[in-house]
């Protein structure tokens, strides 16, 4: 630590502290003494909080902070505006609080900066609550287990990793994945299957083009109105890039303690971590491993451990979080992928293989889990996948093993063929999100054995098929099917012979 002490200052930075020592005290005034990247170094402010806001004096009013350094004879604060209005000699206050946003239904619709200031022209937000940025978590008292389901309408997400409302399930994978899309796809859902879950978009350090690109299809899709952006590009300071999520968890938190649901996607949180590595070098705070500070464990868990499902007496609200993380070369084995798969409860890893070769979304089925969801997956969706996973494993390692040979027995091929339909039919372009009879029929109809005589490359046509036949003849099935419940024999035979008969028409 390079601490300056008051004798190495300038005359008129030492005659600026005396001069405060004599009227008000150096206790919750201070004076900066130097600025840069984005940090004020404060002498002074003796009586400083961990995180708590300062007010600087500039030339025409006052530019924001938030103390995160606390030294001795020295404090380094985190500037929240441009650094240029900050001069040396600057006088300092204490606020007394810590940083809050607005919060409130008045932000749905609106795309804002992490301290809730508008960034899509209209006008100033003006909520009747306002949310602190860093808040403990509920406790252990304070929630329950997930028990309701959280559709994205991705069928091999809902089928196989399903998702609870309160869960954290953490979307990883190289560059280029399809990551943002799956998160897309499921706010999409909310709207489409009217779930009245809102969501939270944060976009962190991103271009601003693809957060505007968003925006515009979320508009299109008739979500946005259920949705509150929180953006911050590439080219603003650390500190903001810092308090999105933070914030953004604080807009979601209204709507978890108001008895209502909202789903919270950070987009990613391995730029957050680079954002705060950055943040702590530039305090002189020790790099530790791979040049991050020792506490950027801390930096994400308590981040995550405010999404909740409440108990009863606290209403019953959620908070579901989709962390996203970034890897290189399909590493999560690397520092912060390993640390945030240990805080979710589980994790939708996406390879870059698979994206290739069509297989979209590009689900690992063998590495990705969730770990709660599957008591809040709906009972129709349950009863028809539950050893998908199973079979498609089977399935992945029979088809590597038939490469070689030609010879393969009567059920190994069936095996092969049943895998290579079930991986046909989990195929989902994006933005065409599925609601649970949908999600139903598709599988049934493979798992069940009705679509093996139709061609693999037919397969999709004919899912479509069967779900336009299914729409028009028997619309009261749907309404059965959406209710979640357990389908009866009546049902499925309804199903079996409107697959047989569109089958039929797809014959190879
Ligand atoms: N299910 C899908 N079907 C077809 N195309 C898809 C699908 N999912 C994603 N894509 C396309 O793949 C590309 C990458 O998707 P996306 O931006 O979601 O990936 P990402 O992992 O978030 O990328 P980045 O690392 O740049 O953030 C996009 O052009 C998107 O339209
Ligand atoms: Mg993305």
């Amino acid at each position: 630590m390079t601490n300056i002490s008051v004798k190495d200052l300038s005359d008129e930075l030492r005659r600026a502290i005396n001069k405060i020592e004599q009227t008000e005290g150096l206790e919750k005034v201070g004076i900066v003494i130097r600025v840069g990247d984005g940090v004020a170094w404060i002498h002074g402010l003796s009586k400083a909080g961990y995180s708590e806001m300062l007010e600087i004096e500039t030339d025409d009013g006052v530019s924001e902070a938030f103390a995160l350094n606390l030294m001795e004879d020295e404090i380094g604060a985190v500037l929240l505006d441009s650094e240029s209005k900050v001069r040396a000699g600057a006088k300092v206050r204490l606020t007394g609080k810590a940083l809050e946003v607005p919060v409130g239904e008045e932000l749905l619709g609106r795309v804002v900066d992490p301290l809730g200031r508008p960034l899509d022209g209209g006008p100033e937000i003006k909520t009747k609550q306002t949310g602190l940025v860093e808040k403990p978590a509920i406790g252990v008292m304070g929630r329950q287990s997930v028990n309701e389901p959280l559709m994205t309408g991705i069928l091999s997400i809902d089928a196989m990793v399903p998702i609870g409302r309160g869960q954290r399930e953490l979307i990883i994978g190289d560059r280029q994945t399809g990551k943002t899309a799956i998160a897309i796809d499921t706010m999409i859902n909310q709207a489409k299957q009217n779930t009245g879950v809102v969501n939270i978009y944060v976009a962190i350090g991103q271009k601003l083009s693809k957060v505007a690109s968003l925006i515009d299809r979320l508009k299109e899709e008739g979500v946005l109105k259920q949705t509150i952006i929180v953006a911050t590009s590439a080219s603003d300071p650390a500190s903001l890039l810092y308090l999105a999520p933070y914030a953004a968890t604080a807009m979601g938190e209204y709507f978890r303690d108001n008895k209502k649901h909202a789903l919270i996607i950070y987009d990613d949180l391995s730029k957050h971590a680079v954002a705060y590595r950055q943040m702590s070098l530039l305090l002189r705070r020790p790099p530790g491993r791979e040049a991050y500070p020792g506490d950027v464990f801390y930096l994400h868990s308590r981040l995550l451990e405010r999404s909740a499902k409440l108990s009863d007496d606290l209403g019953g609200g959620s908070l579901t979080a989709l962390p996203i993380i970034e890897t290189q070369a399909g590493d999560i084995s690397a520092y912060i992928p390993t640390n945030v798969i240990s805080i979710t409860d589980g994790q939708i890893f996406l390879e870059t293989d698979l994206f290739y070769q069509g297989l979209r979304p590009a689900i690992s089925v063998g590495l990705s889990v969730s770990r709660v969801g599957g008591s809040a997956q709906t009972k129709a969706i349950k009863s028809v996948s539950g050893d998908l996973r199973m079979k498609l494993a089977q399935f992945r390692e029979l088809a590597s093993f038939a490469q070689f040979g030609s010879d393969l027995d009567k059920d190994t091929k069936s095996q092969i063929e049943l895998g290579q339909r079930l991986t046909e039919i989990l195929k989902q372009a994006q933005f065409s999100p599925l609601s649970i009879w949908e999600q139903y029929v598709s599988i049934y109809a493979v798992t069940e054995g009705l679509f093996n005589e139709v061609p693999v490359a037919k397969i999709q046509e004919a899912r479509t098929a069967l779900l336009s036949y299914v729409k028009k003849k028997h619309k009261k099935l749907i309404d059965t099917l959406n209710t979640g419940t357990k389908p009866d024999d009546k049902v499925k035979e309804t199903i079996k012979e409107a697959a047989k008969e569109v089958a039929s028409e797809y014959k190879g």
